[in-house]
């Protein structure tokens, strides 16, 4: 496994690798891994000759009260994790390399990222959809694997994608979770022994939502109301949405139907978390 920090000598392999006719599988990420990257890196294996990993905490899709000065970060562990599941680059960019003096350019997908953690995160959308181009002009992949557990992020991407023309393909992957539910991230760390066990009621809410649906509900308000109900009853718990949309457009929905999307965001602490399904997904 190669580890390669300098943008150009990752473009230059990239280049070299493409040339050879290798099928680049590609996994960006901001590192401190779990088993949900790991699968996306399984699935890369699976798919790509090479498999290349980025880990780089992407300062210009946080906010400025947000947490990049304490996201977690261990790359000695994230390099055995890579290893494990058959990385065979980790590319490690710097902020300054990434975004020199005089970087001025960025890449605005419009009404997809505007509502749910759009509408929460202002710019957020924008710094993700120019560091991932970034990324894809550096690595030039054949494919790039993306977790549904960032619903909306994989749809501001498959758009851009399509828009721009961008010649990959795009794997979405199932979240990955905890044996309890917890949707597995890197920010979970943050998370104290009594939040980690409040956070459990996203999933809870999910399950419930999805029985609701099976069972013949349709009205997208009294989904949302049994959402909240559950939610509501976690003290530590603070809702910041709860919507239902359409899981293609992003669309507001009163009526849900299977591609229905059900989109969590809640605050524990300084800790914001999301989750989501799509109602008539099998899991
Ligand atoms: P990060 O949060 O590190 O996530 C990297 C990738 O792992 C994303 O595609 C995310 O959806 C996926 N992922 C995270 N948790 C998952 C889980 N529990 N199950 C399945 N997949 C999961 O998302 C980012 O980084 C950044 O925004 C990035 C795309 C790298 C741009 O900076």
């Amino acid at each position: 496994m190669r580890i390669i920090s300098n943008i150009q000598q990752m473009q230059a392999l990239a280049i070299t690798l493409k040339r050879e006719g290798k099928r680049i599988a590609f996994v960006p990420t901001m590192g401190f891994l779990h088993q949900g990257h790991a699968s996306l890196l399984r699935e890369g294996r699976r798919q790509g000759d090479i498999l290349v990993l980025s880990i780089f905490v992407n300062p210009i899709q946080f906010g400025i009260n947000e947490d990049l000065d304490r996201y977690p970060r261990d790359m000695e562990r994230d390099c055995r994790i890579a290893a494990e599941c058959g990385v065979d680059v980790v590319f490690t960019p710097d902020a300054v390399g990434m975004y020199p003096p005089g970087f001025q350019t960025g890449v605005t997908v419009r009404d997809i990222s505007l509502p749910l953690c759009g509408a929460s995160r202002p710019g957020h959308f924008d710094g993700v959809a120019t560091v991932v181009t970034k990324l894809f002009n550096i690595v030039q992949p054949d494919v790039a694997l993306f977790g549904r557990k960032d619903y909306q992020q994989l749809a501001v991407i498959r758009r851009m994608v399509t828009d721009l023309s961008m010649p990959m393909e795009i794997v979405g992957m199932p979240i990955v979770r905890e044996a309890d539910g917890l949707a597995m991230s890197s920010r979970n760390a943050y998370l104290s022994e009594e939040q980690r066990q409040s956070a459990l009621c996203l999933h809870r809410s999910i399950v419930i939502a999805r029985k609701l649906f099976s069972d013949g509900e349709r009205s997208a308000d009294a989904i949302k109301k049994a959402v909240l109900e559950t939610i509501g009853q976690e003290s530590l718990i603070m809702v910041e949405y709860i919507e239902l949309r359409d899981g293609n457009s992003l669309e507001e929905q009163e009526i849900v139907d299977n591609a229905t999307l059900l989109a969590l965001a809640v605050k524990t602490g300084q800790t914001r978390l999301i989750d989501n399904t799509v109602l008539g997904e099998e899991l």
